[in-house]
């Protein structure tokens, strides 16, 4: 059955292996036109990066299409990373979401399609008090904090990114998890009238990410609103996203409408894409390649060499305790 009337699906017409290779093809394709994509970007990023306190003052880059109010920060400078933020224009024009378009200036291009208010988040499963919020009620909830964090895309870029959000940990808290919760399952927005890719089948909708509940609840993970001191724009995953900085950027799903504790992992979209490339941990790890490229380095966004990828993305102190005794190898 097909909701959006459309033709069946080629997963129904062609014999399914054939189906499958079809489909990593073509996302070999894409992370392939991203990686080369990207060379090209950070020249141009490099001719347009500015001082971090002239970004500030600067209104919203131009390919920012969502209105972005000022957000009121309660806290700054807790957590803090001491490199070079990347130009606000780089964050917000070279993005992935899928959901906008496939190739890195697409979700800047597509974004008025999202509209991120009015927007509930239901949070529920094993807990004792589920809810369904509106996201402004959210932000009464919760003091916003800048967090500046390091974030490393599985494709090997990486960008520094003054984020405004909150602990993911505070409200899944609120919530009160009953003691069989174990794992948080993220759900983006399933709409194709918002998400026009959603109309096509390059990855399985909606968007689905997990974390284990020891995970969720450090303090590192939070739930972003806002980037650059403003709202967070629809490319960047408005209303709400998840940004766990330990982890490669696939986890820090976007658009978030469902969070649902439960016994099991959650099936996530990209293991079920490719499990042997993104698995449910995506720990950053430069020990452990990707099974088509080097996971040792990364190209920092705006800059012109490479540079060493740290375990963990810089956050090990905070972070490998919760997983002593795991085989970091074999739980990728
Ligand atoms: N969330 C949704 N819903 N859809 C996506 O395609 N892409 C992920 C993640 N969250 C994605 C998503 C990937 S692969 C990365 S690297 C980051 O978002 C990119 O975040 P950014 O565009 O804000 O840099």
């Amino acid at each position: 059955m097909d909701p959006l009337g459309k033709p069946p699906p080629s997963s129904e017409i062609t014999p399914e292996p054939l189906y499958l290779r079809r489909r990593e093809l073509l996302r070999d394709a894409l992370l392939f036109t991203a990686t080369s994509a990207g060379v090209g970007g950070s020249l141009l990023w490099l001719t347009q990066g500015r001082r971090a306190s002239e970004r500030q003052i600067q209104s919203t880059a131009a390919n920012t299409t969502t209105a972005s109010p000022t957000l009121t920060i309660a806290e700054r400078g807790l957590y803090r990373v001491d490199e070079p933020l990347t130009p606000e224009g780089a964050v917000t024009s070279y993005n992935n979401f899928y959901e906008l378009g496939t190739d890195k200036s697409d979700p800047a291009a597509n974004a008025q399609t999202l509209r991120p208010r009015p927007w509930t988040v239901s949070i529920e499963g094993e807990v004792s008090q589920p809810l369904v919020v509106d996201v402004d009620q959210l932000l009464q909830w919760f003091p916003l904090e800048e967090r500046v964090y390091r974030m490393r895309c599985v494709e090997a870029w990486s960008m520094v990114i003054p984020w405004v959000g909150f602990p993911l940990g505070a409200l899944i808290k609120r919530v009160e998890p009953t003691s069989r919760a174990k794992h948080v399952a993220f759900t983006t927005l399933l709409d194709p009238e918002q998400m026009p890719e959603q109309r096509g089948d390059v990855l399985d909708w909606p968007y689905v990410e997990g974390l284990r509940l020891d995970e969720a609840m450090h303090p590192l993970a939070i739930l972003a609103v806002g980037l650059y001191g403003k709202a967070l724009p629809n490319q960047n995953g408005a209303p709400l996203r998840l940004v766990v900085p330990w982890k490669y950027g696939f986890k820090g799903i976007k658009s978030i409408v469902k969070i649902r504790l439960t016994e099991e992992p959650p099936t996530t979209t990209w293991n079920l894409a490719a499990p042997r490339e993104y698995g449910f941990y995506a720990n950053v790890n430069p020990a452990v390649d990707h099974p088509r490229w080097s996971q040792a380095t990364e190209r920092r966004i705006g800059e012109l060499r490479r540079r060493p990828t740290l375990p963990f993305n810089g956050y090990a102190e905070q972070v490998a305790g919760l997983y002593s005794g795991m085989d970091l190898q074999r739980y990728f």
